[in-house]
Parts: C-alpha cells; structure tokens; sequence
C-alpha cells in the first residue's frame, strides 16, 4: 500500500501565499519523492485553482478538498459542489473532519451523506474519525470510532461506489493543533480498531484502504508515526503551512 502525506491548509493562505508555498515545496520535493508515496494537498477552496495550476503534471502530488455539499447544484448559499471540485482538478476530499463535526455541527448523517455522495461523484473521499479527550477519559474510544465508522460506511451506496477510493483519518481531537500527539500505543489500537471493523464492514478492499493518523504530526514525529502498524500516511495541519516543514514530514 502506498503512504500518503496530506496536508490540510485549513483556513489559511490567500492565494499568493499559497502559490509561494507551493512553489517552494514543488523546488524541495520534485523528483525525490519515494515512488510509493504520494503528497496530497487540501487548501482552501480559493487557493485550489493555483495550486492546481502548480501541481499540475507532477509526478507524485495531488490535489483535494476539504469540504463539499452533496448535491449537484442549486441553491445552497456558500456551498460548493463535487462537480466544481472535479473540475478544478481535485481527486480527493474530505469528509467528517473533526472541526466540521465540532464547530460546524456536522452530524454522523451528514458526514455519511458527504462520504456517500463524494465517492458516487468519483472522488477519492478520506472519512476523519476521533474521539475527544472526554470521550476517551471515559473510556469510550472503541464505541465512538465504532459509531462513526459503521454510520458512515455501512451502506449500499458507499459499498457500490467504493472503486473511487477510500481512505480514513484517524484524528484524536484532543490531538489537533494542541502539540499534544497521541502516545504510539494509542495510535496503534485505534488504527488496529480501525482495520478490524473495516474488514467487518468493507471485508474486499479492508486490508488496501489506507489508514492516516492526523493530530500534531511535526517533522521530528513523523518517521516514528509512520512505522506504527496500520499507519499508512499521515494527514498534517500546522505543520503544513510552511514549506520546509511539510517537506521534512514529506521526506520522514
Ligand atoms: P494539526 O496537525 O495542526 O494538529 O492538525 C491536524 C488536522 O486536523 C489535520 O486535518
């Protein structure tokens, strides 16, 4: 299975910052990427034309979303559909990322709906999974994962579209933009949890659906998070934002 090296922009960047960083990562990473990883970059929708742009041909990166509406069009003020996302070159989005669910209200119905329709429309969709720090300190870690997964991957629909690629992201919330990364053996029971259900619900393609951990990766973490079973890429906010640091992740 390949690794894959995301990075979530967030809310930053106007688009010559975003040109700049991506040049620049372009001059550090072009040609010395590992034939098996690939470097994902999710910016915000004003940036995706000129990273596009930048990306464009080169072996190794790509390009996606970090949120859609699952419809075709219409009206729905601020929103944006998969078919303008497809059209601006991405192949990848998101679905259900922590701060969606936490800040935005998304719900487990929502996220299904986004995962489900994402992937009809031929994206390559990452479902974002995590518990918070209550929810753990309660001791309810496998029943969260567990519930966000089965509500969002338990359906027809997401089982007949799955040829367009699926991927999950791990993201203890307490982990996220905290500095606080997870200890390894956390990080290797979720994603062991992770795997084992996938393999109950999705059982052909379990073992070939990647598996990212997201939370505080920096580039002196990586290599270790990376060498955790059932890791398969890492998905990186802050330290994504500068060019020398999202290379070294790159790279680790
Ligand atoms: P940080 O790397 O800033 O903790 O963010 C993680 C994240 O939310 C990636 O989607």
């Amino acid at each position: 299975m390949h690794t894959l090296i995301a990075a979530n922009w967030k809310m930053h960047m106007t688009r010559s910052q975003a040109s700049s960083t991506v040049q620049e990562l372009l001059q550090k990473l072009e040609g010395s990427i590992p034939a098996n990883r690939e470097i994902l970059i999710l910016p915000p929708f004003t940036s995706l034309e000129t990273v596009s742009g930048a990306i464009s041909g080169k072996n190794g990166f790509s390009l996606g979303a970090q949120d859609f509406y699952p419809a075709e069009e219409g009206a729905y003020t601020g929103e944006v559909s998969p078919e303008m996302l497809l059209d601006l070159g991405c192949g990848y989005a998101l679905a259900g990322h922590s701060e969606r669910r936490h800040f935005f209200g998304e719900s487990d119905d929502l996220v299904g709906e986004k995962l489900a329709y994402g992937l009809e429309k031929g994206l390559h969709m990452i479902l974002c999974i995590g518990e918070t720090l209550t929810e753990r300190n309660q001791g309810r870690v496998r029943e969260v994962l567990t519930r966000q997964l089965h509500s969002a991957l338990d359906s027809e629909r997401v089982r007949s579209a799955l040829r367009s690629g699926l991927s999950l992201a791990y993201e203890p919330v307490w982990a996220i933009g905290t500095g606080e990364v997870a200890r390894p053996e956390d990080i290797e029971e979720a994603h062991a949890l992770v795997r084992e259900e996938l393999r109950t619900l999705l059982p052909q393609s379990a073992d070939r659906t990647a598996i990212l951990y997201g939370g505080s990766v920096k580039p002196d973490n990586t290599s270790q998070i990376l060498g955790i079973d059932n890791v398969n890429g890492v998905l990186v906010g802050g330290a994504s934002l500068k060019a020398d640091s999202f290379s070294a992740i790159a790279l680790g």
